[in-house]
């Protein structure tokens, strides 16, 4: 297991908890996440059974390097606590609660070793509460629901998702304030590959670590997209030496390229290189 600071989260994957087959299907995509959905992905008739499919899934195991998280029911369905009761047993890497109002929802029972909890921000309670729930005790991310969101709000994001942009820039605010993952929500229209590059591009100049994604199609831009590219790798490098030989000749900021670069440039650099580390790590 890769240390989880290193993790990416480029792509995340929603994958039906009824559905088998996607299940098997999602341990040979190149994602680097899995969310096996227990939640809206399933018709109520089928919960029970998408339950014991989720729980056998996670028996099995075979999601090798992929981050793996199951989105229960929330605590007031009926669902919910069974949900809990069945898959905490089996520690998957995080479990999604979704529509998170209050950082008290985040305490799940019996949490087990480095499982972490994922909330789901997709309510104009979670939002305005986003912070706090950040800040909740083995917090993983923030995930955004941005359909259910724009629904609750009445909005309508349209193309450049300005209606929306306050709540996005609050849960990578929350998010960074609390040092976790923040992943932005879902392009609905998967086979629309340029509308999805756009979404992620402005997800990515927000801030976020990655994009959920709802269809295999849409994995290759999500990481394209979410990881650091071969400019910005040279650029870190030459930002890094830069820096130590302006250190080593006793001052404190380095001029390159016209710019200067003072030590936060140096953290962002190593960040920059440690995940692009990760990816490498992942495709070998
Ligand atoms: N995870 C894993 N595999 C998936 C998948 C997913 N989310 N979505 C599709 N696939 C698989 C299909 O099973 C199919 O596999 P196969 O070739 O082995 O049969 C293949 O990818 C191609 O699928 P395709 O026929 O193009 O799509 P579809 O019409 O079967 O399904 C959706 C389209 C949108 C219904 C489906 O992608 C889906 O259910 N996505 C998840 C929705 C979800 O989780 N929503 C809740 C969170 S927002
Ligand atoms: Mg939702």
């Amino acid at each position: 297991m890769t240390n989880p600071s290193t993790r990416p989260f480029r792509s995340v994957l929603y994958v039906p908890g009824s559905n088998p087959r996607a299940i098997a299907k999602a341990r040979d995509l190149p994602v680097d996440a899995v969310i096996l959905d227990l939640e809206d992905a399933v018709a109520p008739d089928a919960k029970p059974a998408a339950r014991e499919t989720v729980v056998a899934a996670l028996g099995e195991g075979g999601f090798g390097p992929r981050t793996v998280l199951v989105r229960v029911n929330g605590a007031q369905t009926e669902w919910g606590a069974a949900d809990l009761a069945a898959i905490v047993p089996h520690v998957p890497d995080g479990i999604v609660l979704p529509k998170v109002a209050s950082p008290e929802e985040c305490n799940i029972p019996g949490r087990l070793g480095t499982m972490r909890v994922w909330a789901m921000v997709e309510t104009p309670e979670g939002v305005l509460n986003a912070a706090a729930i950040a800040r909740a005790p083995e917090m993983g991310g923030l995930v955004i629901g941005t359909n259910d969101l724009a629904a609750a709000l009445g909005c309508d994001p349209g193309a450049d998702r300005m209606p929306l942009m306050v709540a996005l820039q609050t849960c990578v605010l929350a998010a960074r304030a609390a040092g976790i993952r923040c992943i932005d929500g879902v392009y609905n229209a998967f086979r629309d590959a340029e509308g999805l590059r756009a979404e992620c591009e402005q997800g990515r100049a927000l801030g976020m670590d990655g994009k959920s994604v709802i269809h295999p199609a849409q994995t290759e831009t999500a990481n394209a997209v979410f990881a650091p590219t071969a400019p910005e790798i040279d650029l870190a490098r030459r930002r890094i030496a830069a820096h130590e030989a302006a250190v080593a000749e006793g001052r404190g900021v380095a001029v390159l390229d016209g710019a200067i670069v003072e030590q936060l440039h140096v953290d962002s650099a190593r960040r920059l290189l440690s995940l692009a580390a990760a990816i490498a790590a992942r495709k070998a």
